[in-house]
């Protein structure tokens, strides 16, 4: 089957540089002959043919914006037969000969069944939490560690005057990628990742009073969401502190403000690079696969392959960390 027109969709929680790459998308595929159109709402646009044109003009003025203008969704009826025959319909019915899918791993098994059933699909790695196997990169990580590092800063500022311990939960359900990088980059005393086991007394408090010796007043502990309890553990952990060091502890929950704003250098140029680098296999007829950055390269991978992989955590780094912020 020859590609005519291809669909784009964003998919699962947004992340800034997703309307770079929808860019890409569109005005690639237009340069290359191809005609686009947009899915609303990831999945759910798809089975409710919320589908519309998109021209070369429909894409201006996103490239430095965060969010997504084609919405995102969780969509758990395309997990059901019902919902993917209802999207291969509308595939059907809008002319859709390929689709690129930009979103996470959930979006990219999503991408796999879709293709599994004719429609060729490309995946584009779009998370801020830089937890997908097959790529040591996604869009939006570079900004949200850049959001995070800055309202840590402003932390830092109030823990510092009033000699204090500032606790802060970081996003990351399942990955602690994010914490350890903004860990490292705010000098925090203590990071706590889901990958690796935690002990309030060795790797918090003990910290904390063995820096306190050499004089050191405020203190930071970053904590990846998924450690613990989500959104609690950071308030015991403070409260904790205050107790067995008599130093005042805060915590704070940065939250969502992670996921939103102006996308960095780093995240509009990959979203660029690989939201092309999807077209060029679409147009080939080329489907099932997705995009990853690998050894500095934009490459591309089965889908099936790619969800296979396995990611390690970077343990040599968070030692690293451990031995730098004392
Ligand atoms: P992310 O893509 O960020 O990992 P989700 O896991 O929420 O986010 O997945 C986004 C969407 O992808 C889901 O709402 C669903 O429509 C689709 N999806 C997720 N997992 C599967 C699956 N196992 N099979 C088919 N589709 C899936
Ligand atoms: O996957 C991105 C992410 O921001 C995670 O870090 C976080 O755990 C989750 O999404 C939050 O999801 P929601 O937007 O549904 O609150």
């Amino acid at each position: 089957m020859s590609m005519k027109t291809i669909g784009v969709l964003t998919s699962g929680g947004d992340a800034p540089g997703m309307n770079a790459a929808v860019r890409a998308v569109v005005r690639s595929a237009i340069s290359t002959g191809l005609k686009v159109k947009g899915i609303m709402r990831g999945y759910n646009g798809l089975i409710d043919g919320e589908i519309t044109d998109l021209d070369v003009r429909s894409v201006s003025d996103i490239i430095h914006r965060g969010g997504t203008i084609l919405y995102t969704a969780r969509s758990p009826e395309f997990k059901t037969e019902a919902g993917m025959q209802k999207a291969l319909e509308n595939c059907k019915k809008f002319g859709i000969d390929g689709v690129v899918v930009i979103g996470g791993d959930g979006s990219y098994r999503g991408a796999r069944d879709l293709s599994l059933r004719g429609v060729p699909c490309i995946g584009l790695p779009g998370t801020i939490d830089n937890d997908i196997s097959s790529t040591e990169y996604t869009i939006g990580f570079d900004t949200a560690m850049n959001t995070a590092m800055e309202m840590v800063d402003r932390l830092r500022d109030t823990a510092q005057s009033h000699e204090r311990c500032s606790v802060v939960e970081v996003m990351g359900r399942h990955a602690g990628y994010l914490a350890l990088q903004t860990g490292i980059a705010v000098g925090a005393t203590s990071i706590l990742v889901p990958e690796v086991e935690y002990n309030l007394q060795a790797d918090v408090i003990d910290r904390i009073r063995t820096a306190q010796k050499t004089g050191k007043k405020h203190f930071i502990i970053v904590v990846a969401e998924g450690v613990g309890t989500i959104h609690e553990e950071v308030f015991h952990i403070a409260q904790a502190i205050e107790e067995a060091t008599g130093i005042e502890s805060r915590a704070t929950v940065l939250g969502h403000v992670q996921r939103g704003g102006r996308p960095t250098v780093r995240d509009r140029v990959m979203a660029s690079e690989m939201g092309d680098a999807a077209v060029q296999l679409l147009v080939q007829g080329i489907g099932n696969r997705v995009i990853s950055y690998r050894n500095s390269q934009i490459v591309n991978d089965d889908i099936y392959e790619a969800l296979s992989m396995q990611k390690s955590f970077d343990f040599d780094t968070y030692q690293m960390a451990l031995r730098i912020s004392i």
